[in-house]
Order: C-alpha cells, then sequence, then structure tokens
C-alpha cells in the first residue's frame, strides 16, 4: 500500500473488543508495526524494569497507568526507524490528555491522524471473552480456549511457548477495566468523532469478517491521505 504520508491508525475499543487480534493481522496485511501500550508494559514486566513494576501496580487493579509516563513511553516508541510509514496503535492513546499529546506531537511533524476504528462488542461477550483468553509467553499468539482453542491445550501452535491467562482477565478486574474504560477512554469516541475520523464496526462477528472491515476502511483512509 502506498499512502505517501505515514499512515496512523488509532484502534479504539473496551477490553477484550478485539484490538490486539485485528491490529497483529493488520501489521501482517500492511506492514506496519502493531504498537500496543499493555504489551510494551507486560514486556518491561517481565525483565523487571522499573517501569514494569511501577505500571504492575495500576495494571493489576485494572487502572490506568499515569498520562506522563505512559506518553513519555509510547512517543519514544514512535521515534524508531521501523515507524516511519506509520503505525497501527493498539491501547494508546486511552485518554484526553494521552490523544491530545499525540496529536501534537504529529502536528509537529506536519502529520496528523488517519482513521480510528472503533470495535464495538457488549460488556457480557467481553468478559466471556477475556475469561477465556490465553496468550504465549514467548511470541505473544492470542488464543481463546472457547473461540479459538490452541491444538494442544496450554501449548502456542506457532512456536511451542506455555500458554498463560493474564493475571487482570479474571471477572472482577475486567469489571473493573470495564469501568475505567467507560470513564476515561470512552470519552476518545467523541473526540475522534469529531475529528471525523472515527469508523464504528461491529466486533462481535468472526474475526475475518471483522478484518475484512477493517481493512476497507483503513484502505479509504490510506487513500484520502493521497489525495
Ligand atoms: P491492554 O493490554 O491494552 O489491554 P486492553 O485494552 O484492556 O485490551 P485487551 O488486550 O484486554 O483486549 P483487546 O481489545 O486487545 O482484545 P484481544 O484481541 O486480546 O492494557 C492492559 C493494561 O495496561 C491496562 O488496563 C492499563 O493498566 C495499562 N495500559 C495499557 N495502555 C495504557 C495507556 N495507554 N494508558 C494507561 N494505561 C495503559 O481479544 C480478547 C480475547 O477475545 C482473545 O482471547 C481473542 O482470541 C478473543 N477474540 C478477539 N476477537 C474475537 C472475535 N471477533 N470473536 C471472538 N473472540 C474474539
Amino acid at each position: 500500500m502506498n499512502v505517501g504520508q505515514p499512515l496512523y491508525i488509532v484502534m479504539l475499543g473496551a477490553p477484550g473488543a478485539g484490538k490486539g487480534t485485528q491490529a497483529r493481522l493488520l501489521s501482517e496485511a500492511l506492514g506496519l508495526p502493531q504498537v500496543s501500550s499493555g504489551d510494551i508494559f507486560r514486556e518491561n514486566l517481565k525483565n523487571q524494569t522499573p517501569l514494569g513494576l511501577l505500571a504492575k501496580q495500576y495494571m493489576d487493579a485494572g487502572g490506568l497507568v499515569p498520562d506522563d509516563v505512559t506518553i513519555n513511553m509510547v512517543m519514544d516508541r514512535l521515534g524508531r526507524p521501523d515507524c516511519a510509514r506509520g503505525v497501527i496503535l493498539d491501547g494508546f492513546p486511552r485518554t484526553l490528555a494521552q490523544a491530545d499529546a499525540l496529536d501534537q506531537a504529529l502536528q509537529s511533524r506536519g502529520q496528523r491522524i488517519g482513521v480510528a476504528p472503533l470495535l464495538e462488542v457488549a460488556d457480557e461477550a467481553v468478559i466471556a471473552r477475556l475469561a477465556g483468553r490465553r496468550v504465549c509467553r514467548e511470541c505473544q499468539a492470542m488464543y481463546n480456549i472457547d473461540s479459538s482453542p490452541s491444538q494442544v491445550e496450554g501449548k502456542c501452535d506457532k512456536c511451542g511457548g506455555e500458554l498463560y491467562r493474564r493475571a487482570d482477565d479474571d471477572p472482577e478486574t475486567v469489571r473493573n477495566r470495564l469501568f475505567v474504560y467507560y470513564k476515561q477512554t470512552a470519552p476518545l469516541i467523541g473526540y475522534y468523532y469529531a475529528h471525523r475520523l472515527l469508523v464504528p464496526l461491529s466486533g462481535d462477528r468472526p474475526v475475518e469478517v471483522v478484518q475484512a472491515d477493517l481493512r476497507a476502511a483503513v484502505d479509504a483512509a490510506a487513500s484520502a491521505q493521497v489525495h
């Protein structure tokens, strides 16, 4: 895909809506990096860095890591060479302050966000999905014991790594994550709608059907950037 200028895609949706699943497929299809703030925090925690240990306090409770820490971390990531053609943002921005910081950083380089797809899934469905989610410790491949189980229980089909359940996926923490989502992240729906970037998609359909609609939305945004 030739987009002329870098294509910035902001994936929106509640915890468990499928942002990571869809961002990963889109990343493979477009050759753009997936930048997931949650993955960066988890990688730091795995390596026991000060950032990881700080983030853990918030993640375990289902709350948000403070804006200043998160914004600095993501901006640093966006400055790396592999982001030069664009990026698929998954889990960032998550507050109006983060959205504003992102806009300002892009504006200072004469760039802007291309599209903000919103995956819509009912609360009860995401609670059920997250209860069944399993993630590979090695390659981060995603499974679900109900809808997309691995061939051998507890082992990754792709690399043989151990599958684990995220500490913040128990139903009580998920309810708090949903509460935090509605309070702090849902205002971004209005923000991107007002900027004419929002594309709502039903996320409660098979993964490949959602991906096809997402690709159409992204292709339209890329072609609007060129013309
Ligand atoms: P993060 O890792 O970003 O978690 P999240 O936003 O809560 O999103 P999830 O990863 O839980 O869900 P997802 O939408 O990616 O769904 P997935 O594709 O995995 O953040 C974790 C924590 O880090 C936060 O709580 C916060 O503390 C901190 N943090 C991160 N970013 C931050 C920020 N910017 N500011 C401050 N703090 C931040 O799918 C879920 C399951 O459903 C899987 O099992 C999957 O297989 C299945 N599934 C996916 N699609 C479908 C489908 N169409 N049909 C059926 N099942 C499906």
